[in-house]
């Protein structure tokens, strides 16, 4: 079977994360599909704001890319960190580039205390999008990622 993974990260976090769920999906061959936020802190929280205002232009050549990927995967996973309670915009805009109508789908958030209204918005904008949720989580780790809950998420989804 094969899934792909498609993350946001700005500080790291979510890629580990995400890392550590694919690496447990051995009855998967998993692709992963990054959107890596990179420079200094300033710099990051620059593009995020360009984001709010819908000025994607600094991860258009991802975007661009994910419209174009073969549609053959048995499962599709989004993995968002929580911004703000808030997936980061690209996720709406990641939406609109991939078609998952009747696609199944697993969602997961990063953070650090809160991230339920993250997840709550994520499910409802894939299951918006025609998508079938077969599993979700949070993980919330306040100094560091939590990849051994990561594993195990990984682990239920194969
Ligand atoms: C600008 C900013 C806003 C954040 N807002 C929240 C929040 O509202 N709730 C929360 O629990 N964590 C919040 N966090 C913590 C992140 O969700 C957490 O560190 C996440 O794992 C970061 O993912 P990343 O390393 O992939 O970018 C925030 C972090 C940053 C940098």
């Amino acid at each position: 079977m094969k899934a792909l993974i498609i993350y946001f990260t700005s500080l790291g976090r979510t890629k580990k994360t995400a890392q550590a769920i694919g690496t447990a999906m051995t009855n998967y061959e998993v692709d992963y599909y990054p959107f890596i936020l990179k420079g200094t802190f300033g710099m990051k929280v620059s593009i995020q704001t360009q984001h709010t205002k819908g000025d994607f232009s600094s991860i258009e050549q991802e975007l661009s890319k994910l419209e174009k990927i073969e549609q053959n995967y048995d499962l599709i996973i989004f993995g968002m960190p929580t911004y703000g309670d808030n997936p980061p915009n690209a996720f709406y805009e990641i939406l609109k580039r991939v078609d998952i109508k009747e696609q199944k789908v697993a969602i997961f958030t990063t953070c650090s205390i809160t991230g339920k209204k993250t997840l709550e918005l994520m499910e409802k904008t894939v299951k918006d999008a025609g998508a079938i949720i077969v599993s979700q989580a949070r993980f919330k780790g306040l100094f560091r990622p939590k990849l051994r809950q990561a594993h195990k998420f990984g682990q239920h989804i194969n």
